[in-house]
């Protein structure tokens, strides 16, 4: 087995702003929430922090602004050993926010203002290359733009890196781009967004997994929260069941799938065993609170009871 997986992620960097809430509120409805917390996150930097913590030498490719949030943003990047070197930090735009209310049961809802991670055009992925060629994985997810999604996949591809891409947040994508990319995680929303149809429609794994793979998607690992994940391997649909855990806040769980799965087949592991840790590492993250802090290091997944 390879030892220290080399990934690089490419997408957002944000401060999450947290209200904790009794529950989620109505549209027009004003509640009364308790804590509030200023907590690093962006899905991006979310992936690159627990890829790190999973013992990868990780590059993180975004944009910050020359603000408070940012410099604080960025000196945490490097205390988790992360390379930043293709991190811009830009004049003129305030670095990226999301608005974040978490309720009793876990459940949360963000509001994105994408600041800064809206700047990251291809011109700057393409003065990461030199990043994106040492990779044996490249992350991606959806909070930057697609024209610099596209540059990073046709880079990777150049180089023969193999793509992951987390499709969140929802949005329809080219088929082009779905044909390139190696592995896509959606959840059930965001499948159903891929292959359009109505984000809260019921999904049937199988068929959903069939209509990805018809659409050009070489392999689709879809996550089901609490149900678990489905894959497809050889000839069929195989179901990970997910590891019952007391869900305190599911914010960046998904990140933290990414980044496992990513490290372990960076590493050479074999993709059922890969999810298996990245299930593990993102049932062990729902049960504490906020997004970075609740990435757990590689030793805790790896001594995590099995399911019970
Ligand atoms: O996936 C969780 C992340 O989504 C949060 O940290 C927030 O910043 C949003 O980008």
């Amino acid at each position: 087995m390879k030892k220290n997986a080399k990934i690089a992620v490419i997408g957002s960097i944000n401060m999450d702003l947290v209200i904790k809430a009794p529950r989620i509120p109505l549209p027009g409805e004003t509640l009364l929430g308790r804590d509030f917390s200023m907590i690093p996150g962006g899905k991006g930097a979310n992936q690159a922090v627990a890829a790190s913590r999973f013992n990868a030498e990780v590059q993180m490719i975004g944009c910050l602004g020359e603000d408070a949030f940012g410099q604080s943003l960025l000196h945490l990047l490097q205390q988790e050993g992360i390379d930043t070197r293709h991190v811009a930090v830009l004049p003129d735009v305030s670095t990226g926010i999301a608005l974040i209310t978490v309720s009793d049961e876990g459940g949360n809802t963000i509001l994105l203002s994408s600041g800064a991670n809206a700047r990251l055009t291809p011109e700057k992925v393409r003065q990461a290359e030199e990043a994106i060629e040492v990779a044996d994985i490249l992350l991606l997810q959806l909070e930057v733009p697609l024209e610099a999604i596209e540059e990073a996949v046709l880079l990777a591809k150049r180089h023969d890196v193999c793509v992951i891409l987390d499709p969140a947040p929802a949005r329809p994508l080219p088929s082009a781009l779905l044909q390139k990319v190696d592995i896509i995680t959606p959840n059930e929303t965001e499948a159903n967004i891929l292959v359009g149809r109505e984000p809260s429609d019921t999904v049937d794994p199988a068929l959903m997994i069939k209509s990805l793979s018809a659409a050009g998607v070489r392999q689709t690992i879809l996550t089901a929260g609490e149900n678990g994940v489905y894959y497809q391997a050889a000839d069929t649909v195989v179901h990970s069941p997910a590891y019952p855990v007391q869900a305190v806040d599911t914010t960046a769980a998904g990140d933290c799938f990414n980044a496992g799965l990513a490290v372990m087949l960076a590493e050479g592991r074999p993709l059922d065993e890969a999810i298996q840790f990245a299930q593990k590492a993102a049932a062990l993250s729902v049960t504490r609170f906020g997004a970075q802090p609740s990435l757990p290091m590689r030793a805790e997944v790896e001594q995590m009871d099995v399911r019970g």
